[in-house]
């Protein structure tokens, strides 16, 4: 598939949502557990910060969104964790193992780099065993896992955590 990848513009709200969304819906593969609003998501990346990373993944035939990946800092109360950023990223459920989360990956650890990012972290349910094998292909290693971490309709999930170097 011919994609271009690029930052988000809040006109890609209506497209990063109705990628988001059935993935939210699916209720088995992220921890995020109410879908967006265009708005709301309108609203999130008109309120990006300099150090925000947010990239989509469009279609080149179409120009529809087709992924996404954002990365914040992983924490603002101290300047001690300004080296680290949070990942995640989502592909639409019907165009995987297309390589898109192979093209967003590079775009996103450049941009991460060039923020002054050293260091990239998130956390991945330990039931989605296919991210757990995207995010270790792109030179993720698994740091552990927090049992019972999440709690998702009454259900405890264990969430496990990954990072890598830049
Ligand atoms: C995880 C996810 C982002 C992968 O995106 P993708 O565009 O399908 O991934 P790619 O096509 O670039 O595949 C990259 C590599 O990931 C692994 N992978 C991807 N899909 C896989 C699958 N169904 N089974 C096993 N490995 C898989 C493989 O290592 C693959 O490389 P290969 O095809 O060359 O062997 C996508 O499945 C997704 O959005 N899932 C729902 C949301 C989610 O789980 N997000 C992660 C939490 S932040």
């Amino acid at each position: 598939m011919e994609l271009f990848i690029r930052d988000a513009n809040p006109d890609d709200a209506a497209g990063i949502v109705s990628v988001f969304n059935p993935i939210i819906e699916a209720r088995s593969l992220t921890l995020f557990d109410a879908p967006f609003t265009v708005e709301a998501e309108r609203s999130y990346i008109e309120g990006l910060a300099p150090r925000d990373v947010f990239h989509v993944a469009v279609r080149a035939t179409d120009n529809v969104v087709v992924g996404f990946q954002s990365m914040a800092p992983f924490a603002t109360y101290t300047h001690a964790f300004d080296h680290v950023g949070v990942i995640g990223t989502y592909v639409d459920l019907r165009s995987r193992r297309q390589g898109i989360a192979k093209r967003l990956f590079p775009a996103t650890f450049e941009a991460a780099r060039r923020k002054g990012y050293e260091k990239i972290f998130t956390y991945i349910r330990a039931d989605n065993a296919v991210a757990l094998s995207t995010y270790q292909k792109h030179g993720f290693r698994i740091v552990g896992k927090a049992e019972r971490h999440a709690k998702l309709q009454g259900l405890c999930v264990d969430v496990v955590i990954v990072e890598r170097l830049l």
